[in-house]
């Protein structure tokens, strides 16, 4: 299993726009989030997702962005900022293993784990963040790029969000991707 930690460099190759013809945020996220909900994008990197979710959840709203990467995070406000969405993304940076995000406790509605799963070593602590992170009857967007998370390591990822507690609503056809809809229930 792939554990390592994207480097900061390559966030600028996840933001390139060729990505949207394979990936298109608005595509595969308008169906799920709307104006007036809250939304967590999980190891955001640059934002390649969290500008698309900012732009759908509106100007009232917030989009916290997590990441353990100080410039992943930076860039993605610098990013945030020229396209007018600085008051709608709010970056948080990991630093404590035990974080917890208590300040999150049944906040969001909705929330994005893309590709990031495959690099926390504790994806039972993860999911479990992410279900205190959302409300009740909150949804869980999950991926893992299908080319280096095989199918049994997906499905194990998948194992500990359910005895977490969350439910498989559906299983969603996302290009380079294994992807699923999870609902907290
Ligand atoms: C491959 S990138 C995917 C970025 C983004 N979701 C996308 O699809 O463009 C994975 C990101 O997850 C972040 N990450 C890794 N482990 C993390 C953790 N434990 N908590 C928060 N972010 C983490 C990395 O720093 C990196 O920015």
């Amino acid at each position: 299993m792939w554990l390592r930690v994207c480097p900061w460099w390559l966030g600028y190759f996840l933001i390139c726009p060729y990505r949207k013809k394979l990936q298109d945020p608005e595509a595969i996220l308008s169906p799920y989030l709307k104006p007036g909900m809250k939304a967590v994008d999980f190891g955001s990197a640059m934002g390649f997702f969290s500008l698309t979710m900012a732009k759908l959840v509106g100007d009232s709203e917030k989009v916290y962005c997590i990441d353990i990467q100080k410039r992943m995070l930076s860039r993605l406000m610098k990013r945030a900022t020229k396209s007018g969405f600085e008051k709608i993304i709010e970056t948080k940076l990991v630093e404590k293993k035990e974080n917890n995000f208590v300040d999150l406790k049944n906040t969001a509605d909705f929330a994005l784990l893309f590709a990031v799963a495959h690099e926390v070593p504790d994806r039972e602590m993860l999911f479990k963040d992410l279900y205190n992170i959302l409300k009740s009857g909150g949804i869980l967007l999950f991926s893992e790029p299908s080319d280096h998370v095989k199918k049994e390591a997906f499905e194990k990822s998948l194992s500990f969000a359910m005895k977490t507690g969350f439910s498989q609503k559906e299983e969603l056809t996302i290009k380079g991707g294994r992807s699923v809809l999870l609902e907290k229930k």
